[in-house]
């Protein structure tokens, strides 16, 4: 199989034994605590409203532009009930900030300049083992206040017949904004690395410097 044939299986939900390679160095912790409820968090002022593309879950790439601006990842995970059962047929929506920090949104105030070769929206839905893929590129960090800089997060909004909704935001471990996150501190102490996700070299991705990381979602049946 071909670097590029691997790296669109990788996109495709459903792909076969390279997601399992792929999701088996990163699942076991986050599958050994899988059943606990993947903590909420607020959708900020920044869900989009505009420029959606339709079931798109690379934002790396617009037709006819340039590959956007940033660290590439192949971001994936699964979606699980309580009882730790995948998810099949979930929405998966997200959204977040290009490279410098800012969004694609009227209200933000932020000054950092737009990639217009960046697409700051996606959504898929998940396998017959609930699982998800998207391909997209490391955001920057932005301020929310004077004295607060946001961490690199990306938006996830959840939706599935028979679950509550779940919006929630997923940061990269290691970065030095974490800590004094209001958001992420906001979320309890003993949950806080389930959303906290350890991006690694992907040995299989086209772009050689491209990383990996798994975000498994745990959501709340409606009985
Ligand atoms: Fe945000």
């Amino acid at each position: 199989m071909s670097i590029n044939s691997k790296r669109r299986d990788f996109l495709k939900v459903g792909a076969s034994g390279l997601g399992v390679f792929m999701l088996s160095g990163g699942m076991t912790k986050a599958l050994a605590d899988a059943c606990g409820l993947t903590p909420a968090q607020t959708s900020g002022p920044f869900y989009p409203g505009e420029d959606k593309f339709h079931q798109e879950n690379d934002l790396t790439q617009i037709a006819g532009k340039a590959q956007a601006t940033g660290q590439i990842i192949y971001l994936s995970g699964r979606i699980l009930n309580a009882n730790c059962k995948p998810v099949p047929g979930v929405h998966v929506e997200i959204w977040q900030a290009c490279a410098t920090g800012k969004y694609n949104n009227p209200n933000d105030p932020n000054p950092a300049a737009i990639d217009p070769n960046f697409k700051y929206w996606g959504e898929t839905t998940t396998s017959h083992d609930g699982t998800y893929r998207f391909k997209s590129i490391i955001p920057g960090a932005y301020p929310a206040d004077t004295d607060w800089m946001r961490p690199p997060h990306i938006h996830f909004k959840v939706s599935a017949l028979g679950y509550h909704e779940l919006i929630t935001q997923m940061y990269f471990k290691g970065n030095q904004y974490n800590d004094a996150d209001l958001i992420l501190k906001d979320v309890p102490a003993n949950e806080r690395e389930s959303v906290i996700v350890d991006f690694v070299p992907t040995p299989f991705a086209q772009e050689p410097n491209a990383l990996s990381g798994v975000f498994d979602i745990t959501i709340q049946s409606v009985r």
